[in-house]
This record gives structure tokens, sequence and C-alpha cells, in this order.
């Protein structure tokens, strides 16, 4: 069989979504940009930078888990079509597919990432390296298009990387709820968490020697510069990571160096900082066991397996629908 590579593009998606976004995230106060728009080329690489520097142990932690894990995982499934939410271009991706594949169990993959680029690329090298299979792309935002997501069950939407402790606590119970909606009864949710553990830890892991993280972060600046014509000095603001450890989660903020104003043309938007503002650009949340069930029931999963690496810094784990 030829492998087919389709991809399922909400018009225009992007551009009115970073527009609404930037808007409203910089006419709030306090300002706030959402993650998801990191992640242009450069901040994909970028991204791909951290996950091999020392002290983010997220990456190691998860794929050590799948590693041990996966053929457990791809049994206890059945699944027939993995559904990732992001590009599907990692290792830890591979070592479920490879799983399933080896089971017998693998028809249809689908990646649904918010960079385009990303997934062009993603999906090529899956139809190539899984040639049995049949690899959809989808455009989107996981928070809003689920329902794109084709395939016939029983199927399983992996999570991976902890990106659901990008969401706030409302944001994922709605998010929980709506995936939970679109799966039928006993397809599957592989998800991801890091774990609450030390501060020290917990902020050298998003504030690194290297500065990469730093650069991420300002990337966000870079990505409105391009393509809503702003004229952010990007130099001018400095990375800031904190632990929150009442409601534990890591916050990554851009802190301005010194005042200035800021134009946004494309918005019709000018705006204002002062010396040391902090503007937040990300939410990482940390959970524990008992949180993580208590999400997943709430929204209607019912979980099946836990796993974490030896050290405990990390949990995969699998509920029902
Ligand atoms: C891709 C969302 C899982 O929160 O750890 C890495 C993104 N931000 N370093 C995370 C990120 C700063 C990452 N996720």
């Amino acid at each position: 069989m030829r492998p087919t590579v389709d991809i399922h593009l909400p018009a225009d998606h992007a551009a009115r979504g970073l527009a609404a976004d930037v808007r409203a995230g910089l006419t709030a106060s306090p300002k706030s940009l959402p993650p998801k728009w990191f992640y242009d080329a450069r901040g994909s690489e970028l991204f791909d930078a951290i996950t091999r520097l020392p002290e983010y142990y997220p990456t190691r932690a998860e794929a050590a888990i799948l590693r041990e894990r996966a053929a457990e995982i791809a049994e206890a499934s059945g699944a027939h079509t993995l559904v990732e939410l992001g590009s599907g271009s990692s290792e830890k991706t591979r070592l479920l597919l490879d799983a399933l594949r080896d089971g017998g169990l693998l028809k249809r993959i689908v990646a649904l990432d918010v960079s385009e680029s990303a997934l062009r690329e993603a999906t090529a090298a899956l139809g190539e390296e899984y040639p049995l299979a049949q690899v959809h792309g989808v455009v989107g935002d996981f928070t809003e298009h689920l329902s794109l997501v084709p395939g016939e069950p029983p199927r399983m939407v992996a999570f991976l990387g902890g990106t659901i402790g990008n969401l706030l606590p409302e944001e994922r119970a709605k998010f929980l709820g709506s995936l939970r909606g679109t799966l039928m009864p006993g397809e599957w949710l592989l998800m991801g968490t890091d774990l609450v553990k030390d501060e020290e830890t917990l902020v050298r892991a998003y504030d690194d020697a290297a500065g990469v993280t730093a650069e991420f972060n300002r990337n966000v600046l870079h990505v409105i510069n391009r393509e809503l014509g702003a004229d952010f000095d990007v130099e001018a603001f400095e990375h800031v990571a904190v632990w929150d450890a009442e409601r534990e989660w890591i916050e990554m903020r851009l802190r301005a160096r010194s005042a200035q104003r800021v134009s946004v043309p494309a918005l019709g938007l000018a705006v204002e900082f002062a010396e040391g503002e902090e503007m937040r650009t990300e939410v990482s949340a940390k959970f524990r066991r008992d949180g993580v069930t208590e999400e997943l029931t709430a929204a209607g999963f019912t979980v099946h397996r836990w796993w974490t690496d030896p050290e405990n810094r990390f949990a995969l784990s699998l509920a029902r629908a």
C-alpha cells in the first residue's frame, strides 16, 4: 500500500487566532500571551534543543517510561489508530508506533499540530517509516479541532510531553471533557504529566545555563513582529522562570528591561510597558497522582494504568473513555 498523507486545514486558522490572542493578551492587565505561538519553525527548533538540555529532564524521563512500557500500552489498548496531539516527529512517538505495528495493530496515524511546517515534515517521514499505515495531518489547535480527527475505533490519543500542563485548570477540565466527548467508549487516552518536585530542579529546567529557554521564550516576540508587523525590541525583554508553589506550576514571563512602547500595526494597537513589567508567556503545571486521577475521572475517563520513570520525575497515564 502507498503511504497517504493528507492535511486538514481549517481556513486561515492560525492568522486569525494569533491576532485575536495578541490583542486580548496585550490589552489585558497583567499582560500575557498564550504559549502555543512559540512554535514557528525557529521556535520548534529551539524546543527541540531544549529537549536535549541537561537541565530539561521531562523528555528523557517520558522516553524512559515508553521504552519500558510501549508493548504493554499497545497490548492493553488494542488500538488500530494512534492520534498524536503534537506533530508526531519525536522518538517517543516511534516507540509507540513500533509497538503497535509489531503487535499487528497499526492501521492509521493521525498527527494534530498548530505548526503546518512541523506537521508536513513529520507526516512525510511517518508515511515513509510506516508504509502500511495511512498517515493524516491535521493543522489545528488541540483545544478546538479534535472533531477533525479521522479514524475508526479503537483509537488511542497520545498527549505526551506534559503539554496538558500548558492549560490552566479550567481549560484542562474543558479540554479533557471535550476529548472524552469525541471518543467512543472503550477508546484510549495516553497522557504524559510532569510531576511536582523540588523547586531547584523545576526552575533550572525552565531557565537553563545555556540560555536556550530564554531564546525560546523571546521567540514569541519575533513571531508577533513578523506576523503582525509589530516592533518589539526583542532583546529589551528578559527571560523569567518562577515556581508558583501554591498553584504548583512553573510560569515563564518576559520582563521589560526598561520602559517601552510597542506598536502592532496589524491590530492598530500601541502598548506601553513599564520598566520591570512582566508579561506571562507560559504556565507549565506539575502534577501529583491524585490530581491527575481526579481530573481524568471528572472528565469521564477511567484511569487504567499509571507509570512513572525510576526517579519519579514524570508519569504516563493510560485512561479509558
Ligand atoms: C512542550 C509544553 C511540554 O511546558 O515543559 C519547555 C514547553 N517551555 N521549556 C513544557 C517548554 C519551556 C514544554 N511543553
